[in-house]
């Protein structure tokens, strides 16, 4: 079976959605750079061992991401989930994982990478939105894509209601994404591209507004 370790930074909505969906992997530790991540709790509750490598310890990333490495190493993943974990990571931690690192995006990249990703979409008048779980590389937010889910943007959408429709399909595709990742039906390939043994394609399009 699988090993994976999670890290996330707060909420951690997405780790739950993982932890609910009982994957067929052995789920080794919830991490977080945080102390106060509210996800913590609900880890301890579900009994998976949690720790914290706070990033206000160390004085630059260098030595965050080193020990926050050796944390890791200690439990032997197989795969490392970036679960809302809020820290740009050094090229150095990013390539030590390759092909191992797995994060999660709110938004169709490579559109919107980096933050605030609903209100740049409003303000662009995009109709179609969405998120993405890809493989980590060096070049932030652009790693090879898993999958993604597109939603429909609502002409009276806020911030607020664009984040929950796209979070209500992150807690779908992500365990679908791990769940392809524990079973080896997806892998990053030498070319730098996915491969996805399970060959499931839609049958429809999402467009929006919709046609008449
Ligand atoms: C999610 O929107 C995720 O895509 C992004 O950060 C947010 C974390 O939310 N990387 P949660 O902590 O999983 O609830």
């Amino acid at each position: 079976m699988k090993k994976i370790v999670i890290l996330i930074s707060g909420r951690g909505s997405n780790m739950q959605a993982l932890l609910d969906a009982k994957l067929n992997c052995h789920i080794k530790a919830v991490i977080s750079n945080r102390a106060d991540a509210t996800g913590l709790d609900f880890a301890r509750q579900h009994g998976v061992p949690t720790a914290v490598v706070a990033h206000t310890d160390y004085p630059d990333r260098e030595h965050f991401d080193t020990a926050l490495a050796q944390l890791i190493d200690s439990f032997h993943p197989d795969f490392v989930i970036l679960a809302g974990f809020m820290r740009i990571l050094t090229a150095r931690f990013v390539t030590h994982y390759h092909g191992r690192l797995i994060n999660i995006h709110p938004s169709l990249l490579p559109a919107y990478a980096g933050l605030h990703t609903h209100a740049r979409a409003l303000q662009d008048g995009v109709k179609i939105h969405g998120c993405t779980v890809h493989f980590v590389t060096p070049d932030l937010d652009h790693g090879p894509i898993i999958i993604q889910a597109a939603v429909p943007v609502a002409d009276d959408d806020t911030e607020a209601s664009l984040a929950a429709r796209v979070l209500h399909e992150e807690h779908r595709i992500f365990p679908q994404a791990i769940r392809w990742l524990c079973a080896a039906q997806v892998e990053l390939a030498d070319t730098g591209r996915v491969l996805n043994h399970t060959r499931n394609q839609p049958g429809f399009a999402l467009i929006s507004p919709a046609l008449e």
